[in-house]
């Protein structure tokens, strides 16, 4: 039987995350090629081509370089692994240019652009996939199963915790590269599972954040609290935090009219409110499930699954929210209604359903 020819991949930034997604990439057993890669930073260039044993790919590295790679490649795919900011500008050229994308979260900054660039990845018809990779982690996936079949009953409120020593490292910490800071870089995982798990979109924000590190007051936004507000009267507090020192931690709680759904570690635990009893949750993976937001990925260019894990609907949700929590952070904690921010881009709740 012929072999068939490799997926011929670019990719657009090619630091830690870039490196380490080309590599699974190009290591899947469906045949990926890196056909060409543009960093600014040369090093980093060299730095990918050691570590995934091959020189052969094209190299670009000027700023606007990402415009020639797609151009002068016959590009199947293009992965985008660049700073926040310039997320929008890589992916609208590679989806306008009609190729297959997979793209770093957050997805694109702001929930004007993020609805523009989801209707643009529908308009042309391309696989386009955002690497939330808690979408492919069993607890969240359990979770997110349970709450579905109403294992909790009625949602009634959750808690959001996450920390980490984060400290605006180069363009983390410049405001025209990182788009918000660590509520927009890490907080982005935990406002999507959230609206993932519990399948409901963002009403409202109102909260506080600060710019504070170890002491000293920065460029970014390190640290916030918010109550947020969900569809279906839900709410409850999201916390994200960087100044903790030694390390990452988090605590998500969903609760319902019938119990509620915490994690201990990588386990699921249910808690009934009638019998007041905890118990933990078998966990394993559905046949065909993806593994990883790359294999998910690969395997819809294949035609192997139908589902894409995390669509682009999903990034435009978690930008929407991250814009109200960022915005009630700098009006003083005034609540932000998220139907008056897609308003000023004659967008309506109806533009974030499936
Ligand atoms: N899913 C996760 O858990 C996870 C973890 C870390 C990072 N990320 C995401 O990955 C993305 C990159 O983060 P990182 O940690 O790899 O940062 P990084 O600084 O290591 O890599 C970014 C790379 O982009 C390059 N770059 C900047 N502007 C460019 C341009 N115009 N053209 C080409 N290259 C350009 C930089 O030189 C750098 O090599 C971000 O979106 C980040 O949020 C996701």
């Amino acid at each position: 039987m012929a072999k068939q020819a490799k997926i011929r991949f670019g990719a657009i930034g090619c630091g830690g995350m870039g490196t380490h997604r080309i590599k699974q990439m190009v290591s899947h057993e469906l045949g990926v090629e890196l056909v060409a890669a543009v960093d600014i930073d040369p090093p980093r260039l060299d730095n990918l081509a050691e570590v995934i044993g091959s020189n052969a790919f094209v190299r670009y590295t000027g700023v606007n370089d990402y415009k020639r790679m797609i151009d002068e490649n016959e590009l199947d795919a293009v992965g985008i692994f660049t700073p926040h900011i310039p997320h929008y500008d890589h992916l609208k050229y590679a989806l306008l240019k009609g190729r297959n994308v997979l793209i770093e979260k957050p997805m694109v900054c702001g929930a004007a652009n993020a609805l523009e660039v989801t209707k643009l990845a529908k308009d042309k018809g391309v696989t386009a996939l955002l690497t939330y990779q808690r979408h492919y982690e069993l607890k969240f996936m359990k979770a997110r199963e349970l709450i579905a079949k109403g294992a909790i009953g009625d949602l009634t409120n959750f808690f959001v915790y996450m920390a980490q020593d984060w400290c605006g490292r180069t363009w983390r910490g410049e405001p025209e590269f990182s788009g918000g800071g660590q509520i927009n870089d890490s907080g982005s995982h935990y406002q999507d599972i959230l609206l993932w798990m519990t399948g409901l979109l963002p009403v409202s924000a109102e909260g506080h954040i600060d710019s504070i590190y170890r002491g000293k007051k920065l460029k970014v936004e390190y640290n916030g609290s918010f109550n947020v507000a969900l569809t279906g009267g839900v709410s409850g507090r999201v916390v994200i935090l960087s100044d903790i020192p030694g390390g990452f931690v988090d605590d998500v709680r969903i609760c319902g009219t019938k119990g509620s759904i915490f994690f201990r570690g990588d386990q699921v635990i249910l808690f009934d409110q009638d019998t007041k009893e905890y118990t933990e949750v078998p966990l394993s993976r559905p046949a065909g499930y993806p593994l990883s937001p790359v294999d998910n990925f690969v395997k819809l260019l294949r035609k192997k699954v139908r589902i894409n894990r995390v669509p682009f609907i999903f990034g435009s949700r978690v930008a929407l929210l991250t814009e109200a929590m960022l915005r009630s952070g700098h009006q003083k904690g005034k609540k932000i209604l998220c139907a008056d921010i897609l308003k000023e881009s004659n967008h309506t709740m109806a533009d974030l359903e499936d």
